[in-house]
């Protein structure tokens, strides 16, 4: 790949860049890609405003491209009144001033395409923020803006509660009553100031539609869609019947996520995305009860990936392991769709923190999922081994779901609480905030956070950040490596988890002690920890090899 080819001026040349960067590499690019997500105000701060943004991140992308990736998938930057960190929507075709401006937005894709990174967006259609145009004309009383959200009277003789019993994702009723004139209630599976919008009506197939295509004339080659699996709820809007909802997450199918209509939301999309040249792709975030009903979402006619959160979601158990990677490939086998495999994101505690067992088994499990067959996603931090922060005072917090926690504090672990996973990288050893930016931080950073940081790791052989970075390295030259359902399992001893692909073979033994290896091992490319590439694999390790 041609990675100092240089931008062109013009739209509909910078239309014509990502053919240029796709032709430069055969095949769907997308299918074995490593995306980077960037999430935006964590990254890198431009301007020394404690706050990450479009500027900052685009000085870093030179790193991206040595670390070896293939794109960067970033968070929202939209004009947002900041509710659920830019989750809340109030201008989907603005940057927020916080994050920058359309021209540096602009700069960051020209410059990600100058250096052979493709640039995938996020897009958030299951709610607005309440302060979009439409939601405040509809709380306004114009009732075709009402229409495009779900407005309901309430329950009871004075319609004093809820229209149904849906319970909000971060905690308490999905209903909010609105002040003043028809006092009716409105629909919000995430925080009060996240309205739903009501897809059944065509303005707002329209919207997105229009949303897309802003982006794509950008040049983007991509979208993450939030809430992917939420955006038709089940006609009626049926009682549940059932408290404590969210334990049913991803296990159930609800009469809000995961109903069938939304599948054709995403054919119509895809028509849109392949109206442009280059491969534009989808990547739902889809939360379902299965990887079959994951799978879906990636027939096609749908989008290019999903998310593979069963994989997230499974221990570090070699068995579940095994049983999650086959019924994945399995499942998206089926519909000839490539596998993501996923370990963190900004939601979830890092995997580091989340597996148990700390370092080793945090760069064991790294490496176990960049052995296997499709995408993989890596999380900012995840390539410098971060933990999750745990220790953060309520008053620096500002995800809503800690404040609609009940007892957060005394909530296990920070299970459901993300700022943990939020906090600004370390760029550099000492210095304002770790070289995250030259005011501060918006997040605290731990003592010991200039250890862990870009320059402390560079050239040091044992760190996370080289692991990941001859890791990558190594993916890109074997071609096994890449795309493909085919994984051939080796017999292994219990807690050992052993494959080959082509000429490679991957072990991770996920047990504490060391596992004798059952079959013939070859050459070592590479291990997650201490190793002599023998016959004995210690605890918490992965080893790469070239068939023995
Ligand atoms: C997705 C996002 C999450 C956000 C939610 C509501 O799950 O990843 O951060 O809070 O959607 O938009």
């Amino acid at each position: 790949m041609d990675q100092h080819s240089s931008a062109p001026e013009s739209a509909e040349a910078r239309t014509g860049l990502a053919t240029t960067v796709n032709e430069a590499r055969s095949g769907d690019w997308w299918r074995d890609a490593v995306i980077y997500q960037i999430y935006p105000r964590s990254f890198a701060d431009g301007n020394g405003d404690g706050m990450g943004d479009l500027e900052g991140a685009r000085a870093r992308l030179p790193y991206l491209a040595e670390l070896g990736v293939d794109a960067v998938w970033l968070s929202p930057f939209y004009a947002s009144p900041q509710a659920d960190a830019g989750y809340d929507v109030a201008d989907y075709r603005a940057i927020d001033p916080m994050f920058g401006t359309l021209h540096d937005a602009d700069a960051l894709i020209r410059d990600a395409h100058a250096l052979g990174l493709r640039v995938i967006v996020d897009v958030v259609p299951n709610h607005s923020s309440d302060r979009h145009e439409w939601f405040r004309r509809a709380l306004a009383g114009d009732p075709a803006a009402r229409e495009r959200y779900h407005f309901r009277p309430g329950k009871g003789p004075s319609g004093d509660e809820p229209p149904n019993d849906w319970e909000s994702i971060f905690g308490g009723p999905a209903w909010t009553r609105t002040e003043g004139g028809e006092r009716h209630w409105y629909l919000h599976l995430f925080a009060p100031e996240q309205p739903d919008f009501n897809w059944e009506h065509p303005a707002v197939q329209d919207e997105f539609r229009s949303v897309l295509r802003f982006w794509l004339d950008m040049g983007v080659d991509g979208f993450r869609i939030d809430v992917a699996h939420g955006l038709v709820k089940a006609a009626g809007l049926p009682d549940m019947g059932d408290t404590g909802q969210l334990r049913l997450l991803g296990t159930a199918t609800l009469p809000f996520f995961d109903q069938d209509g939304v599948h054709e939301i995403y054919r119509s999309w895809r028509r849109v995305l392949d109206e442009y040249p280059g491969q534009r792709i989808g990547v739902a975030e889809a939360w379902t009860p299965s990887a079959e009903r994951t799978a879906l979402y990636v027939r096609d006619d749908e989008l290019h990936q999903a998310f593979n959160f069963h994989y997230l979601n499974t221990g570090w158990d070699a068995a579940a392991l095994r049983a999650a990677i086959d019924e994945s490939l399995g499942s998206l086998g089926a519909v000839g769709a490539p596998a993501t495999w996923v370990l963190s994101n900004h939601d979830v505690v890092r995997h580091r923190t989340r597996l148990g067992g700390g370092h080793s088994r945090g760069r064991a499990a790294s490496l176990l999922m960049l052995a296997l067959p499709g995408s993989a996603y890596v999380y900012q931090g995840e390539e410098l081994g971060l933990p999750e922060v745990r220790e953060l005072p309520a008053e620096v917090r500002q995800d809503p779901a800690f404040f609609r926690t009940a007892d957060p504090v005394g909530a296990a672990g920070q299970e459901g609480l993300r700022d943990g996973c939020r906090v600004p990288l370390p760029w550099e050893e000492s210095g304002s905030s770790y070289g995250f930016g030259s005011g501060g931080s918006w997040l605290p950073q731990p003592a010991g956070w200039g250890a862990l940081s870009v320059t402390a790791q560079t050239g040091d052989p044992e760190s996370t950040l080289e692991l990941y970075r001859t890791a990558l390295r190594l993916r890109r030259a074997r071609p096994e490596l890449g795309d493909g359902e085919e994984l051939e399992w080796l017999p292994a001893p219990e807690g050992v988890l052993a494959f080959r692909r082509g000429g490679f073979v991957c072990a991770a033994n996920t047990g504490t002690g060391p596992a004798a290896l059952g079959f013939p091992v070859g050459e070592l490319l590479l291990a997650s920890g201490p190793f002599d590439g023998g016959a004995t694999l210690p605890g918490d390790t992965t080893a790469w090899w070239v068939r023995g």
